[in-house]
């Protein structure tokens, strides 16, 4: 694997994870779970990779995200936010809102539209991030800023719309291996001064998830892939504390049938480095993203169990038509080359079955919310799950 080699400040950043991670694993007692080594990879104070100083986001980053790539995304995703809010309550939380860039055109947008939500408050874990997202809002939108705050946890009791996009991938997920002889947990340990990969027999939740997982999909034996405990229990959290309102959940993932196929043998781990995919999850700790795809079965389970409704389910591209794309696109005009290329250009790569349009999904779960959603009107995919 050849990767765009780092700066000597960025090995040292990635050299100092290291250290932090290899101490994690001698207090494990010489084993962590992959989960654990994913959640400290991204999220060590100061030294992980979102709350670390790495840019992440865009062109000059590691990956592109919707948001990043064209305002386009937040101008016609506000079509069903408006709905939301006005079936719920005018109040939005964005969860690990990134850079800021859907937040700022999110609301340019819903101004435009004139359906501004009394406060719009970001969830992210990341330090770094948060002084980023308020420093785009302040440049781009700066007369809204005030209706912009960050939490510090969810929300005792929230009413409105809770907004996440490319959240769930991001989450720890434990790596399992299915084999003849039961489940194992694939977990990380450090032999000969590198990390290693050591298997170990799976126990308490995970074991059971993974049996279950096994009587309904029936892997080969060696069937390696992930399992996420953690986003299914955040969605659940978010059941206890919402109202009347929605979550809308943008990701790439697959129902568990798919998720879970025979021949998907080796799991969706995948890491991105300056524009690169690999799956290699040991190279340079803190200069990476590590995502997995979401088993979106598992998070509807889960919510459901908890008391939401799923409200629509569908891939990304059919949502953004039903909700007014090829509009929004119409309102600058084709002759107008210059402007209308690149939008015409971003819109593609949002709906392209070759690009983000079948792979990413997006999945409104509520309380409270009975009038059906305008960005599933001709595409849900419910019964698919
Ligand atoms: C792949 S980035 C996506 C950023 C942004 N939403 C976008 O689309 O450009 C994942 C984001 O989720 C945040 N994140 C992950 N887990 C989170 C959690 N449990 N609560 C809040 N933020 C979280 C990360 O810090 C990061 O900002």
């Amino acid at each position: 694997m050849t990767l765009p080699a780092p700066t000597s400040e960025a090995l040292a950043f990635s050299a100092a994870l290291s250290d932090h991670l290899v101490r994690e694993i001698d207090a494990g007692g010489g084993w962590i779970g992959f989960d654990r080594f994913m959640d400290l990879a991204l999220y060590a104070p100061a030294k992980g990779y979102y709350s670390g100083g790495a840019h992440k986001f865009g062109a000059a980053g590691d990956f592109v995200t919707a948001p990043e790539l064209s305002p386009v995304f937040a101008q016609t995703l506000a079509a069903q936010v408006r709905q939301i809010l006005a079936l719920s309550a005018p109040q939005i939380i964005e969860v690990g809102a990134g850079s800021g860039q859907l937040a700022a055109d999110l609301l340019r947008e819903l101004e435009l539209r004139g359906g501004l939500p009394e406060s719009y408050a970001i969830l992210e874990l990341s330090g770094e991030l948060q002084a980023r997202q308020r420093q785009v809002i302040a440049a781009q939108v700066p007369h809204l800023l005030s209706r912009v705050s960050w939490l510090e946890r969810l929300p005792e009791r929230f009413a409105g719309l809770v907004l996440a996009n490319e959240v769930l991938d991001a989450m720890p997920v434990h790596l399992v291996v299915w084999n003849e002889t039961g489940v194992a947990e694939r977990g990380v340990a450090v032999t000969h001064g590198q990390f290693a990969w050591v298997d170990r027999p799976a126990s308490g939740r995970l074991r059971e998830r993974a049996l279950a997982l096994a009587a309904e999909c029936a892997m080969p034996p060696g069937y390696l892939s992930e399992v996420s405990l953690a986003a299914g229990a955040w969605v659940a959290e978010w059941a206890a504390r919402l109202g009347c309102g929605a979550l809308l959940l943008i990701d790439y993932g697959f129902p568990r049938r798919e998720y879970y196929h025979p021949q998907r043998s080796a799991g969706t781990l995948m890491c991105h480095y300056r524009h690169h995919a690999h799956g290699e999850p040991f190279y340079l700790p803190g200069l990476q993203d590590i995502t997995a795809h979401v088993d979106f079965t598992a998070i509807v389970e889960s919510a459901c169990s908890a008391g939401l409704d799923l409200l629509g389910y569908g891939t990304q591209s059919s949502f953004l038509l039903d909700c007014g794309l090829a509009a929004v696109l119409a309102r600058t005009p084709s002759s107008d080359a210059r402007r209308y290329l690149p939008l015409a250009s971003a819109a593609n790569k949002l709906v392209s079955p070759a690009e983000m349009g079948e792979l990413f999904k997006v999945m409104a779960l509520g309380k409270g919310i009975a009038e059906p959603l305008l960005g599933f009107a001709s595409g849900d995919r419910s019964r698919t799950l």
